[in-house]
């Protein structure tokens, strides 16, 4: 297995990989636009996992200066329990640690039970918190990433 940055060659294979992991995605998680967006800020922070030409896993990291966060954690359901996933937290951390990021945050639904013993496996503790968010972007805003 091999962790390397994410290049453009992937797009297809994240993708497809992504829809078939998050199959109730919100329509606003469009991947090709999520990808396109991400590789014009520290878009080396954005991994893929291989298996000899296989694309098996993916994470989106980023760093603001004081938090670390990372998005789209996805292994291939083939290939879960083999340490893929680890694999790719463990290349986000250090990445971010280099950086000098004190500390990584995520959200996972509530209802991802296995996710969340997941990230408790690897040290993560869960944190009581309400999330928040605003959307900037609008509805058509997404598609002139992909026109
Ligand atoms: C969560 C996910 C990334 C884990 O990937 P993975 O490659 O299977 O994880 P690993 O093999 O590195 O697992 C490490 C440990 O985590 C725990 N773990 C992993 N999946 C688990 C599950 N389904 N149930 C309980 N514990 C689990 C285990 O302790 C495991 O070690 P073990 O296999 O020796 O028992 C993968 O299941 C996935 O893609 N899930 C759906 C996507 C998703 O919702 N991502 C989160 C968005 S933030």
């Amino acid at each position: 297995m091999e962790i390397r940055p994410y290049s453009e060659s992937d797009e297809g294979a994240v993708a497809k990989l992504w829809h078939e992991v998050f199959p109730d995605a919100p329509s606003w998680n469009h991947p090709e636009t999520d990808i396109r967006r991400k590789l014009t800020v520290q878009r080396d922070l954005f991994f893929v996992a291989t298996i000899g030409s296989e694309l098996v896993g993916t994470a989106m990291a980023g760093y603001d200066g004081h938090r670390g966060w990372v998005y789209y954690v996805a292994v291939s359901p083939k290939h879960r329990r083999q340490g893929v996933g680890t694999a790719l937290m463990n290349r986000v951390e250090q990445e971010l640690t280099q950086l000098g990021c004190p500390k990584l945050n995520l959200q996972v639904r509530t209802s991802h039970n296995e996710v969340i013993e997941f990230y408790k496996k690897i040290g993560y503790t869960i944190e009581e918190r309400i999330s928040l968010g605003k959307r900037f972007e609008k509805k058509d805003d997404r598609l002139s990433w992909i026109s």
